[in-house]
């Protein structure tokens, strides 16, 4: 089976996104996490997880700024603090509390705790969870960045373990297999994840965002101009 999960070696590069790790553990890409270009993450992102051109691209292009090579990746390329990693992360430290590229439990557990008494997560505890997230990172971190921007990648990312784990229509995803992907950076095969029958793309992840975005209660801390990410 060539998309057989094989964890990361010591060699092996990897990024502070566990979506693109979990692509290279399962050989969707290169497992070394070296020389990726956009049309390798748009295609292992349609092969792994049925996300569309149009859900990546922009990441994918707005990502390669992070490399100094003219049109390939490194995944350790993405802890580049203020390009596409922020602050308030969901399991990695912030960049000027610690380590912001590899899994950290205790981060994690505010997300691992959250919607107590049922087996899943869904749009309201993803917004709960970015919402005390934030809060934390504000009362930890005097160098907290709190914009637009970061609240808009913040709560994309929320769509997405959502819907890459769960149902991309309705939001909800089963404890187990996020807590899976974010620990092992692995798809739950063996415990009956199954690929997404449907195509996650730009509309849907929005429709799920209006909701996380309802359960944030967000206000910004700083000001930005709106990034213009595509036509
Ligand atoms: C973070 C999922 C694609 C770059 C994240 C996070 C999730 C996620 C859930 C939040 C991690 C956390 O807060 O601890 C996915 C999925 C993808 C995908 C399912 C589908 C393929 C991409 C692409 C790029 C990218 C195409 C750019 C090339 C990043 C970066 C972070 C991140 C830099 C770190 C942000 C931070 O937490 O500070 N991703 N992602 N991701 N993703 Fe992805
Ligand atoms: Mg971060």
């Amino acid at each position: 089976d060539p998309h057989k999960w094989v964890k990361a070696g010591a060699t092996d590069l990897r990024a502070p996104c566990p979506g693109l790790n979990t692509l290279a553990n399962h050989g969707y890409l290169p497992h070394n996490g070296r020389n990726i270009t956009v049309p390798m993450i748009i295609q292992a992102s349609l092969d792994g997880f049925n996300a569309a051109v149009d859900a990546i691209q922009p990441f994918a292009k707005f990502g390669l700024l992070s490399s100094n090579a003219p049109e390939t990746l490194n995944l350790d390329d993405l802890v580049l603090h203020g390009l596409i990693e922020h602050d308030a992360s969901l399991s990695r430290l912030d960049a000027a509390l610690g380590d912001s590229l590899h899994f950290n439990e205790g981060q994690f557990s505010t997300l691992a705790n959250s919607n107590p008494g049922v087996d899943y997560y869904n749009c309201t505890s993803a917004g709960q969870v970015q919402r005390d997230l934030l809060a934390q990172s504000i009362r930890l971190n005097a160098n907290q960045t709190n914009s637009p921007k970061e609240f808009k990648i913040r709560t994309r990312e929320s769509a997405f373990y959502l819907s890459v784990l769960g149902d991309p229509l309705t939001g909800v995803a089963p404890k187990k297999f996020v807590d899976i992907f974010f620990r092992e950076e692995r798809l739950p095969i063996a415990e009956g994840w199954k690929r997404p029958t449907t195509l996650i793309t730009a509309a849907t992840l929005g429709a799920l965002q209006t909701v996380i975005v309802a359960n944030s209660e967000w206000s910004p801390t700083q000001a930005c101009e709106t990034e213009i990410l595509g036509p």
